[in-house]
């Protein structure tokens, strides 16, 4: 008996390592069955958003010396398709799932089922919410994100009556909320002091004397002036309020853009209408893209979050929990279910005068992708 035993161990054995030999990767078992071993998965949301395909570039990069193995699937804009992501890493044995979330709520379940099979969850830029299952949450500072965007459109301002127009994230993210939040707390007084006024949502106009708003009264500005995260909603919204606006509420106009995909859209459509003689608009994400729009002068500012810290961040985070000590925390966030412990990174605000100095000097970007930078 115990002789069938052993040999039956050392078949199994020889098996296992040429499972490993032929894949080409290392294997581990769990629960009685031979996982190949992805150690670490990475599911973000999209790679139609220039901001998510920088990532994925920032996590290759920083993982290239890593002796562990790591998967990184996007869910393009599905909450299903996540799911699925997130079932086929657990299928692959993972330890740590690192994942940025399409829809917040609709995660849950994708990070509940890693949860049961014993992952650690970190949830990446964008909170997971109303579920205990996971771990800790790694982000940038996004109220501030909001508070900057405001700020620069405070700061180029004169006189009183400037025509206002707001645009936020998609409501399905928590970011969207916060970055609102910071933006309203910088731009409602100056508009309940007549600096500015709000053209592009009664919503907004009906909530204008109040500095704090529930989540529910954010809820309502943003269901009216949302993008979706998306350029052609952003388009088309934008166009559908110059059709309405009168030539009066146009002229010299301010724009809160909630990052740069919906900003270069909005501002094309800006440009594009004769009344309108000047506009300033804000975006956030520092994307290729708009840096080059904000050397022609065509986007005024954005928001740079530097997205080689959010990734060594949660690399460190994932290393530590994998080598079984506490990874180190700056704060928390409540996602509706619990304190969730997070790691929080700083932004910088970038507009034609610094971009060089923030972007090609801190060796983020080439001088050689963009024309007339001086
Ligand atoms: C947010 C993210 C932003 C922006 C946006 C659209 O959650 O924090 O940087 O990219 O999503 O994808």
């Amino acid at each position: 008996m115990k002789k069938v035993g052993l040999k039956f161990v050392a078949m199994m054995i020889i098996g296992i390592m040429a499972v490993g030999m032929f894949t080409g990767c290392s294997t581990s078992t769990s629960g009685g069955k031979v996982k190949n071993a992805v150690d670490i998965g990475i599911v973000l949301p999209t790679k139609d958003e220039p901001r998510w395909v920088q990532d994925e570039t920032r996590f290759k990069n920083a993982l290239k010396d890593t002796d562990y193995s790591v998967e990184i699937l996007f869910s393009q804009g599905s909450s299903a398709k996540e799911k699925e992501n997130v079932d086929a890493l657990l299928a692959k044995g993972i330890k740590i799932l690192i994942i940025c979330p399409h829809d917040g709520n609709a995660a849950a379940a994708a990070v509940e089922a890693a949860k049961k099979e014993g992952v650690k969850v970190i949830s990446y830029d964008r909170l997971i919410t109303n579920t205990d299952a996971i771990d800790y949450y790694v982000t940038f500072d996004s109220v501030a994100v909001g508070k900057a965007q405001a700020q620069y459109l405070v700061d180029q301002v004169k006189g009183a009556g400037n025509p206002l127009y707001l645009y936020a994230g998609a409501a399905s993210d928590n970011n969207a909320f916060l970055f609102f939040e910071g933006a309203w707390s910088v731009l409602q007084p100056k508009i309940a002091d007549g600096t500015f006024v709000i053209k592009n949502s009664s919503e907004a106009l009906a909530l204008q004397e109040k500095l704090d708003l529930t989540r529910e009264e954010m809820s309502k500005i943003i269901s009216q002036v949302t993008t979706n995260w998306d350029f052609n909603d952003a388009k088309s919204k934008a166009e559908a309020h110059l059709t309405v606006a009168k030539a009066e509420d146009k002229g010299d106009v301010f724009i809160l853009a909630p990052n740069d995909g919906t900003a270069r859209s909005i501002a094309d459509v800006f440009k594009a209408d004769t009344d309108v003689t000047k506009y300033v608009i804000t975006g956030q994400d520092a994307e290729k893209a708009s840096i080059q729009y904000i050397i022609d002068g065509k986007q005024s500012m954005t928001v740079f979050k530097d997205v080689r810290t959010l990734v060594k961040d949660s690399i460190d985070m994932a290393i530590s929990l994998l080598q079984g000590t506490a990874p180190e925390t700056t704060g928390s966030y409540d996602n509706g279910k619990i304190d969730v412990k997070a790691k929080q990174t700083e932004v910088i605000v970038v507009h034609q005068q610094n971009v060089k100095e923030a972007l090609i000097d801190s060796g983020y970007y080439e001088a050689g992708e963009f024309t007339g930078l001086k």
